[in-house]
């Protein structure tokens, strides 16, 4: 062959212009994603499902439908793209004018498309990026003006994918503050179905970003074809689910376009969020598996890392403490046997000192009459105390009784010559502002470079956006909500540049804002400020589905003293554990066991945080709960048990565990027993077979009641 041949031949390979019928694959170990070049150029999703064997087949694979429906081409549903041109056309054609794919590094490859207007100067990119092991697909899409005037944006989502099933049922994830991430499924038929939020800053208050979707009929644990969906994106979002005429489902995902029109200006490229998700056609078990290593090993920061254990003051001394209280407490965290000691709000403001939540946001500094020798004799006590220190901020937010508003009205969103609206008394700065993204910057930059020592902050948000109104972006006003995002994630990532080993807490109000985007820059996030363990078994349920558990962070605090220390530190020992009370609020031997609890929880770690979670019984179906970790090698795994408001008559039935090896044997033991306390699961050994077929007789009677159980292979 000709040298010349074979080069355009290795070009076409990368780089293939539009050909009839040409395939475009996308694909994981287990998921096949394949598109369609027709001989029109229309690229259309050919084929989303489970890994198709014989490529023999995929000559037979139907056109399905368009991959990225527009306006124009479309007016019966609703597209992922709509712009108005320089020239005042309000349609766009999209044709396929080349591909190409390459492997960024082990185990991920990246598929951009490039997609161009027939008459319009514009030019769509949609990028596909595979983790092939965890068979998670990441997906955005670039939008490029290349006329000579401005266009305006109304509808760009990351997204569009079809299906074509013969019924679809969604859960999604809603709540409010203390009640996130409640779990409703519902079946989808005729119409549209949206998810979204409006709330810019603490944007997942009511909503997370994310969805289950479940194929044919209601995947369970371990059966059903379903698909995770999670827009990686730290605002307002949006999920359009919408079935057509024909029983076509259409899932659109991307940043909320409602109050959000961009003009885009000749030459600017506009890059969406990122929609990740993960398919499995083994149920819910394996999507989260898969989605658990997959955040692991590519998206949250410090993934593989450890966690440290911690003792907050949050609950024991609310606003109310001083330094000397604060030691004290540090000598709890001792007592417990955890990592560090985390200080929360009220440690900051001069002029408006931080009694409460009514003041001195944005005056990041120590409060002389309750820190007189500041934080930096906090770091050394915990630091003599052999633990670490962390502290809680909230940057990007300023209460109106406070020297920066005093100074800075103008880094505040407000609308003008109106009164401004308060959500918990404070206001949202203005992150779309340079010089506001710089301050907020230098809240951890100052802390950290006057107390190198800080060894963990926890990042908190307390208000949506109530007054959308920048005085920065003058007459752009509806690049707000976007620009906003952007201006956080310009922040944190010089954060991350400078300090990539740096813990962080992501908080708002709870779980008021979670996604992987986040997560990117952020080790972990708080799940709830509703601490009441039995309402926890349902969050932490509902995060489970996608976040591992070294991301979810669990506190042991005075919420339900109808429940036991016990009850309560086991429900938290699921998550990444922490301490959010008094010692003196505890008995002798609630403290011995919670130091116990604390260091079998030190010795399983490896299992709980870094191992995959089996859901046994859900909270939601039973008035008891059951979930187990087990190690990669399935040489360890830690089962939890709880009762929570058992019927007085019921059928119980023994937990069956899974994920064991069943040619092995087991020891099992109780642990995270009180002090005295008595139980029959001690060192018996069952064969993996027996425990996954038959289980174990673990549920009892009681009402909060709980067990933990370990079990090493023999
Ligand atoms: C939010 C957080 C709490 C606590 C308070 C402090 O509500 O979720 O954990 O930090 O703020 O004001």
């Amino acid at each position: 062959m000709k040298l010349r041949t074979l080069i355009l031949g290795c070009l076409a390979l990368t780089a293939a212009s539009a050909m009839a019928d040409e395939l475009v694959k996308i694909q994981t170990d287990n998921v096949d994603l394949i598109l369609k070049v027709k001989d029109d150029g229309r690229l259309t999703q050919a084929y989303l499902g489970k890994t198709l064997r014989d490529t023999n087949d995929l000559g037979w694979l139907e056109d399905g439908r368009e991959a990225y429906i527009t306006h124009g081409p479309e007016v019966y549903f609703e597209p992922a793209l709509d712009v108005i041109h320089a020239d005042g056309n309000p349609s766009s054609f999209l044709r396929h004018t080349s591909h190409a794919t390459t492997s960024p590094k082990a185990g991920v490859q990246e598929t951009v498309i490039t997609l161009e207007d027939q008459k319009e100067p514009l030019t769509v990119r949609l990028h596909y990026v595979a983790y092939t092991r965890e068979n998670v697909i990441k997906t955005w899409t670039e939008i490029v003006n290349r006329q000579k005037k401005p266009i305006q944006l109304k509808k760009f989502a990351s997204s569009m994918l079809h299906f074509y099933r013969p019924a679809y049922y969604l859960t999604q994830f809603n709540g409010d503050w203390i009640n996130e991430a409640q779990m409703t499924t519902l079946p989808l038929a005729f119409g549209k179905k949206v998810l979204e939020s409006n709330l810019g800053s603490r944007a997942d208050m009511f909503a997370s970003p994310q969805f289950i979707l479940s194929l044919s009929q209601p995947a369970t644990e371990t059966s059903g074809d379903v698909l995770l969906g999670q827009l990686g994106w730290t605002g307002n979002f949006r999920f359009t689910f919408e079935v057509d005429r024909e029983g076509w489902l259409r899932v659109i995902s991307g940043i909320n376009n409602e109050f959000s029109e961009r003009t885009l200006q000749p030459g600017e490229t506009f890059q969406t969020a990122d929609f990740f998700f993960t398919l499995s056609s083994a149920g819910l078990e394996k999507a989260s598996h898969d989605l658990h290593d997959w955040a692991r090993r590519h998206q949250v920061k410090d993934g593989m890392g450890d966690r440290m254990t911690l003792l907050n003051n949050w609950e024991a001394t609310y606003f109310d403490f001083n330094e000397d209280k604060l030691v004290g407490l540090m000598d709890d965290a001792v007592r417990l046997g955890v990592d560090m000691f985390l200080l929360d709000d009220g440690w900051f403001g001069n002029k408006y000192p931080r009694s409460n939540d009514d003041a001195a946001l944005g005056d990041w500094q120590e409060t002389a009459g309750k820190l007189p020798n500041g934080v930096g004799r906090l770091c050394d006590a915990a630091r003599e105390k052999g633990i670490k220190f962390g502290i809680w901020i909230e940057p990007e937010m300023v209460s109106q009784r406070s020297e920066l508003f005093e100074k800075h009205r103008d880094w505040v969103l407000m609308f003008p010559n109106r009164d401004p609206q308060e959500f918990r008394n404070q206001l949202t700065l203005d992150l779309s502002n340079p010089k506001v993204q710089d301050f907020v910057f230098g809240v951890v930059d100052g802390l950290m470079t006057k107390y190198p020592e800080i060894a963990f902050f926890k990042w908190d948000c307390n208000s949506p956006i109530m007054n959308p109104y920048s005085p920065y972006l003058k007459d752009h006003q509806t690049h707000l909500y976007v620009d906003y995002v952007r201006g956080l994630y310009s922040v944190l990532e010089r954060i991350k540049a400078k300090y990539p080993e740096l813990p962080m807490m992501m908080c708002a109000g709870g779980s008021g804002r979670i996604d992987y985007k986040g997560l990117e820059y952020f080790t972990e996030f708080w799940a709830s400020d509703d601490t009441d363990p039995a309402e926890r078994l349902f969050i932490q349920y509902g995060y489970s589905f996608f976040y591992p558990s070294k991301t979810i962070c669990a506190h042991v605090t005075t919420w339900n003293k109808l429940a036991s220390v016990k009850f309560r530190t086991d429900v938290a020992s699921m998550g990444k554990l922490g301490f959010d009370i008094k010692l003196s609020d505890m008995t002798a031997d609630d403290i011995a066991y919670a130091r116990e609890a604390v260091r079998n929880y030190n010795r399983l770690k490896p299992v709980i945080l870094d191992g995959d979670l089996y859901r046994l019984v859900a909270p939601y179906q039973s008035t008891h709960a059951a979930s187990a970790y087990v190690s990669k090698d399935k040489g360890h795994a830690v089962l939890f048990t709880f009762d929570i408001q058992p019927r007085a008559v019921e059928h119980r039935h023994n937990v069956v565990l899974r994920g064991l090896d069943s040619n092995r044997r087991y020891r099992i033991q109780e642990i995270n027993l009180m002090p005295g306390q008595d139980t029959w699961v001690k060192n018996r050994s069952y064969s993996g077979d027996y425990l996954m077929n038959i289980g174990l007789d673990l549920f009892t009677g009681n009402k909060l009641n709980s067990r933990v159980v370990e079990l090493i292979a023999e």
